[in-house]
């Protein structure tokens, strides 16, 4: 089974094949996801409001994200793995950045780093690339920005907006990102910007002619019912599955019915 690399990407969307990201937080779904055959593992700084019950992503920490990038990329033959760095990891200046995002793949075995901004970190993307840190762009609502941006709104709905996020996502590519993610963008914008582009678009929230889409897995399976939003799909309902098995447990370790004969050692 040959792995998935920036190169593959770049190929798929060449062939107009589309390309299936979720997010990732740990070993266990990572061997499942690789398996299922998704293309892209991301481990999102989003594990900081899925797992860690934060309001936001902002203080989300290297240590937490090289640990559950360690953890997944464990977990995983196929997929490209992809690090989200943290928030005031990369953004301090070039140097801090290289180091940061140099330090996530040696030290966590990701193949990718991905990094939120257009035009502003475009010769960030540039140093890291020309080191040969591979580098996954991020455009549109960029949630470490969600304070400066009033909130998680739909990004480029009026014609500057638009004109600044198709310039963003060029610059990305001009430095040599292999990929952006496109998040909560209309649908003809992100049409226009795929088109535009050599490099694949992911879109989240940004319509279906994206190269590809990768949604938050929580979301996806229902396992997270705290949240919801217009372009989540939920693929199954495991939020109640996991409460109704944890009621079944509660009641028959009450009532004595748990463990049984065939759950106890004799001797
Ligand atoms: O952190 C994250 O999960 C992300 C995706 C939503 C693209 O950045």
């Amino acid at each position: 089974m040959a792995s998935i690399t920036t190169r593959t990407l770049l190929e798929m969307k060449e062939k107009g094949e589309r390309i299936v990201a979720l997010t990732c937080y740990d070993a266990l779904f990572a061997r499942l996801l690789d398996a299922a055959g998704i293309d892209i593992l991301l481990v999102g700084d989003s594990l900081n409001q899925v797992l860690a019950g934060a309001s936001s992503t902002l203080s989300a920490t290297l240590e937490q994200m090289f640990y559950h990038t360690t953890m997944v990329r464990r977990g995983t033959e196929r997929a490209l793995v992809v690090c989200d760095m943290p928030f005031l990891t990369y953004q301090i200046s070039p140097e801090d950045a290289l180091r940061n995002c140099g330090r996530a793949l040696k030290e966590t075995g990701c193949h990718a780093v991905k990094i939120e901004g257009g035009q502003a970190i475009a010769p960030t993307v540039r140093r890291l690339v020309d080191v040969g840190i591979p580098v996954m762009g991020h455009v549109g609502l960029t949630p470490q920005s969600v304070h400066a941006l009033g909130g998680y709104r739909v990004q480029g709905r009026d014609e500057a907006e638009a004109g600044r996020l198709r310039a963003d996502a060029t610059a990305l590519q001009d430095a040599g990102a292999f990929g952006v993610v496109l998040e909560l963008v209309p649908a003809p914008l992100a049409s226009q910007i795929t088109k535009a582009l050599t490099i694949p678009t992911i879109g989240i929230g940004a319509g279906p002619a994206c190269d590809g889409q990768v949604l938050v897995l929580h979301d996806m399976l229902g396992l997270n019912d705290q949240f919801s939003a217009k372009f989540v799909k939920k693929y199954a309902a495991l939020a109640e599955d996991v409460r109704e098995a944890a009621r079944v447990f509660a009641a028959e370790v009450r009532e004595g019915r748990y463990p049984g004969p065939e759950h106890s050692f004799g001797k």
